[in-house]
């Protein structure tokens, strides 16, 4: 290790986020990355025992069961890892005096009615079990840590970096379809943020600046995702006659799962909107 430098602990730093993470910081800091194997981060003695022996100066905690679908079908072991895990990250980085940024999501606002971009201050019932762990997780930290920064993200891609054995991203979820299907669907009454990782990770440096509470933290988007999908594809110069605009998805319940970037704009951290940087990214992904 360099003298002088800092640690940062990055828990499920094989995941999506946590290993760009992980990669990007590892000249800056030092950077530990115990596995799942090596502290369980639903197991406090675990999350101790690797906080004493690591005793970080700042935390990373992207751990999670990140896949929505897996949290409906077993709410209690998820529960466990979303809620208890962070709580218990939180809380031994209080006891290290640790600044600790945790993994929340845009999911929060899943069932929220309207179309306007969500506020961190909203009250907030989420229509998910995923929803529902990461809004409890943000309260469960603050309580053991009110200096504990939850970030809520949304949807995220690398155009860049692709890893063996991933879950699907934006870009992989489209380049499958071209080839699979003639028409592309998207809908209509489903609107989302969706944010380019490498975008969160380089602004998470700034965002340990942040005082403690919860923040919007992922691109804004006015579009609505088939509005989205036919910007880029305008963007990469493609024939727009294969994308449809599915009216029935969400037509019950119409999702917006849109932020308001005003709280993290005052703090003088940005993201892309969501076309633009599609747009750009679509181009190096698909190397045009
Ligand atoms: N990806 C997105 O688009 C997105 C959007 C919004 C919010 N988020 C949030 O961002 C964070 C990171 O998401 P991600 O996509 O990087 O997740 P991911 O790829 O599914 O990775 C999850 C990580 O958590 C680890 N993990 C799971 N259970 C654990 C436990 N009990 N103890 C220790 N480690 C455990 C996994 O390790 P093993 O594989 O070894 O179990 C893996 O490294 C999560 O909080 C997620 O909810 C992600």
């Amino acid at each position: 290790m360099a003298e002088g430098r800092k640690k940062m602990l990055v828990t499920g730093a094989s995941g999506f986020l946590g290993s760009r993470i992980a990669s990007f910081y590892r000249d800056r800091y030092e950077v530990c990355v115990p596995s799942h194997g090596e502290m369980d981060i639903a197991d406090l003695e675990s999350v101790k025992r690797v906080f004493d022996r690591i005793c970080p100066h700042v935390v990373v905690h992207c751990a999670a069961v990140s896949d929505v679908g897996a949290c409906e079908r077993e709410p209690e072991s998820s529960w466990k890892i979303n809620v208890d895990g962070s709580r218990n990250i939180a809380q031994m980085s209080a006891f290290h005096h640790a600044k600790c940024l945790a993994a929340s999501s845009d999911q929060v606002y899943f069932g929220s009615v309207g179309t306007e971009p969500h506020r961190e201050d909203e009250e907030l019932r989420p229509g998910n079990v995923y929803g529902r762990e990461k809004l409890r997780a943000e309260e469960e930290c603050l309580k053991v840590n009110p200096e504990c920064i939850l970030l809520r993200l949304s949807w995220m891609y690398d155009a860049c970096v692709i890893r063996e054995g991933e879950h699907g991203d934006f870009f992989r979820i489209l380049a499958a379809n071209l080839k699979n299907s003639e028409e592309l669907k998207y809908p209509v009454h489903d609107r989302r943020g969706i944010t380019d990782v490498n975008e969160v990770v380089r602004n998470m440096e700034q965002a340990f600046q942040l005082k403690g509470g919860v923040y919007n933290f992922g691109s804004p988007n006015d579009r609505n995702t088939y509005e989205t999908v036919v910007e880029l594809f305008r963007a990469l110069g493609w024939d727009t006659a294969r994308l449809r605009g599915d009216t029935e998805s969400h037509a019950l319940a119409p999702r917006n799962l849109t932020m308001d970037p005003g709280r993290l704009q005052g703090y003088g951290i940005t993201f892309s909107p969501t076309v633009l940087a599609l747009g750009k990214n679509g181009r190096l992904y698909f190397s045009i």
